[in-house]
C-alpha cells in the first residue's frame, strides 16, 4: 500500500461517500421494523410484522418455505418497497428513502444472497472488489487488490482462491467467497440468506464457527436466515420465528420452546430438532471444537 493510497483511504473514511456518514452505530437496535406489510398482488406475505435486532447479536431467522424470510431481508436492505410500515437501519429510515439515496447506511452492511450469486465471469478477488468500486471508486488498483485479498483470507480461503473463477471452487469455497464479498466494506451489519444450505455437515459446522468468530472479533450484528437446526443451536444468540405473516416469537431456543405454538414445537421439538438439541448438549461438557455435526 503506498502512502498516497493510505491518504486516499483515510480521506474517504473521514469524509464518507457523498454524504454517507461513517460513525459507528452506538444505539441498541441497528434494525427496527414496525408494522410491515408486503404483498404481491392479492398475496400478502407480511402483515403488521415487527422486529428489533439487537446490536452484536447473531439473530437466526426461521420460518417455513415461502413464509417471507428472503422478502423480509430484501425489505430491510431497501430492495423491496413495503406497502405499509417502517424499517430503520442504524436509526435511518429505509422505507422513506429511494434505493439510491445516500442516507449513510448502504455502505455499512454486507449481504450474502440465497444461492450465493457470485459473478461467474469475475474471479473471486474481482467479485470482492465490486462493492468496493461501487462505494469507493477512487481507490487505486493496488489497494483494491490488497483489500480483496485480505477479505478472501479473512473468510478462510487460501490466497490462491483470489484469482480463481467461481466455477473452479467447491460449494463450500463459493460460500466463503460470498462471505468475503459481503465483508468487503467492513460492514457493521451482515445479512446472510441460507449460507450453509447445500454444504456437507463438516463444511457447514466450519462455516458456522468462522461466522461466530468474525461476529465476535469484528463486532458485527448478523441477520441470519437459516433452516439449519445445528446452526441455530450452535451460533445464534436469539431466533426469530416467521409464521402467519408475522414474527410470532423471538428469543433464545429455550425461551421459544416455552411458547405454546404448534409450528415452533414441531420445528424445535420434532425429531430433527431434538437430535440437534441432543447434539448441542453432548458437545457442551467436552467441546472438541468440531461441533455436533462432525
Ligand atoms: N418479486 C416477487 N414477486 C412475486 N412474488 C414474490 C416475489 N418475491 C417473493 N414472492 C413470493 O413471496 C413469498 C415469500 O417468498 P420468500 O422468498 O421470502 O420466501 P422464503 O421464506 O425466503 O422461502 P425459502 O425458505 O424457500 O427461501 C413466496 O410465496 C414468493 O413466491
Ligand atoms: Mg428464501
Amino acid at each position: 500500500m503506498t502512502g498516497e493510497e493510505i491518504e486516499e483511504l483515510e480521506a474517504r473514511e473521514e469524509g464518507g461517500l457523498a454524504g454517507e456518514a461513517t460513525e459507528l452505530y452506538s444505539g441498541q437496535y441497528p434494525i427496527v421494523i414496525e408494522g410491515l406489510r408486503n404483498a404481491f398482488g392479492e398475496q400478502a406475505v407480511h402483515e403488521n410484522l415487527s422486529l428489533k435486532v439487537r446490536k452484536g447479536e447473531i439473530l437466526g431467522v426461521v420460518g417455513g418455505s415461502c413464509s417471507g424470510k428472503s422478502v423480509l431481508m430484501r425489505t430491510i436492505i431497501g430492495l423491496q418497497r413495503p406497502i405499509a410500515g417502517s424499517v430503520e437501519v442504524f436509526g435511518r429510515s429505509i422505507t422513506d428513502s429511494a434505493p439510491d439515496e445516500a442516507i449513510g447506511v448502504r455502505n455499512r452492511w454486507g449481504v450474502l444472497f440465497q444461492g450465493g450469486a457470485l459473478f461467474s465471469t469475475l474471479t473471486v478477488g474481482e467479485n470482492v472488489e465490486v462493492p468496493l468500486k461501487k462505494f469507493y471508486p477512487e481507490i487505486g488498483r493496488t489497494l483494491l487488490h490488497e483489500i480483496a485479498a485480505y477479505k478472501v483470507r479473512l473468510s478462510g480461503l487460501p490466497e490462491e482462491a483470489t484469482s480463481k473463477f467461481p466455477a473452479e471452487l467447491s460449494g463450500g469455497m463459493r460460500k466463503r467467497a460470498g462471505l468475503a464479498r459481503a465483508l468487503a466494506l467492513d460492514p457493521e451489519l451482515l445479512f446472510l440468506d441460507e449460507p450453509t444450505a447445500g454444504l456437507d455437515p463438516i463444511g457447514a459446522a466450519a462455516f458456522d464457527r468462522l461466522l461466530r468468530e468474525l461476529t465476535d472479533t469484528l463486532n458485527l450484528t448478523v441477520f441470519l436466515i437459516t433452516h439449519d437446526l445445528d446452526t441455530l443451536h450452535e451460533i445464534c444468540d436469539r431466533v426469530a420465528v416467521i409464521a402467519e405473516k408475522q414474527v410470532i416469537a423471538v428469543g433464545t431456543i429455550p425461551e421459544l420452546l416455552e411458547a405454546d405454538h404448534a409450528w415452533i414445537q414441531e420445528y424445535f421439538n420434532g425429531p430433527r430438532g431434538r437430535a440437534a438439541m441432543a447434539a448441542q448438549n453432548r458437545s457442551k461438557p467436552m467441546d472438541t471444537g468440531a461441533g455436533p455435526r462432525a
